[in-house]
């Protein structure tokens, strides 16, 4: 293993992992490896450059701690968490698809009654959500939990806010006919955080940082497979531009407008207010399939 060059140092590379005994690892390595040199000679990558990489992921572990996850965030702007929900979650039509979960969820919400208000103290225009969640075939499915998260109307999460207290934030279960409804705010488009290296990547690549209004939700329940999900509000003007390319067309629902007046669960609204009809769609987990 001398005088290795340009044509043979991949192979000398990759015959280091004779001695790797999980398979899975080997196949992963290899092929990072293959790609990884493959790139470099694609783009002849001069020192400055390599360096220039070097100091990019180091700023972007730096800019990690237990809040903040910004090699998630470059995962997502650079479609990569999108091609692994891709992959991982191939669905039968009927069936809600899922998207990106984003580094704003937080577990442990307040467990809600059936229409509950989870933006209670908050200001901005309230939108009614309600549905079922059923199966594939179309049949309800009871206890099925909403575990739901947005921000505010000014685009902010509770987590982003110091000191803030949890909100906007609550799970909802389906009740026996696999019916689900609550209150929250009306999401509005808001940009992912760019005070970091992604931030400055998105802006050399002449990309804007902004997500389409969206409401995200987790769903789960005994025996169907758990979905991450959102639902994206229609006619926002980043739905073809998502900076971390996440929105899929069945996702995408009207937020229908009202005038004060009468809402769907009785309430009286003094201010103009929307309500979003959607029916959500579980398949069975996959160990209930393989039995
Ligand atoms: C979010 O929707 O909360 C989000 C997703 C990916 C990156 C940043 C934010
Ligand atoms: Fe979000």
């Amino acid at each position: 293993m001398r005088n290795l060059s340009e044509s043979n140092l991949t192979d000398a590379v990759l015959a280091k992992l004779e001695g790797a005994t999980d398979a899975r690892f080997k196949q992963i390595m290899t092929s990072l490896i293959k790609h990884l040199h493959a790139f470099v000679r694609e783009v002849e990558l001069t020192e400055s450059e390599w360096l220039a990489g070097i100091q990019f992921l180091t700023a972007t572990g730096q800019k990690c701690d237990d809040k903040r996850q910004e090699y998630i965030l470059l995962s997502d702007t650079l479609g990569v968490s999108m091609l692994v929900d891709a992959i991982n979650h191939r669905k039968p039509s009927g069936a809600t698809e899922s998207t990106v979960l984003g580094p704003f969820y937080v577990p442990g919400a307040p467990e809600l009654p059936i229409g509950a208000d989870l933006s209670a103290g908050l200001s901005g225009e309230k939108a009614h959500f309600a549905g079922r969640v059923l199966t594939a075939e179309g049949k309800p499915i009871p206890g099925a939990t909403l575990d739901v998260w947005s921000t505010d109307n000014e685009g902010w999460y509770d987590v982003q806010l110091q000191g803030q207290a949890m909100r906007a934030r609550g799970k909802i279960k389906t009740d026996a006919d696999g019916r689900y409804a609550f209150w929250t705010v009306k999401p509005v488009s808001y940009p992912i955080p760019t005070d970091g290296p992604v931030g400055q990547m998105l802006l050399r690549m002449g990309r804007h940082p902004y997500r389409p209004a969206h409401t995200h939700m987790i769903l789960s329940a005994p025996g169907y497979e758990t979905v991450t999900t959102h639902v994206f509000v229609e006619g926002d003007p980043y739905l073809e531009s998502d900076a971390v390319f996440a929105v899929k067309n069945s996702l995408v629902v009207e937020f229908k407008q009202h005038q004060p007046g009468i809402a769907p669960d009785g309430k009286r609204m003094d201010k103009p207010y929307c309500t979003v009809q959607y029916d959500f769609g579980l398949v069975p987990s996959r160990q209930v399939q393989a039995a």
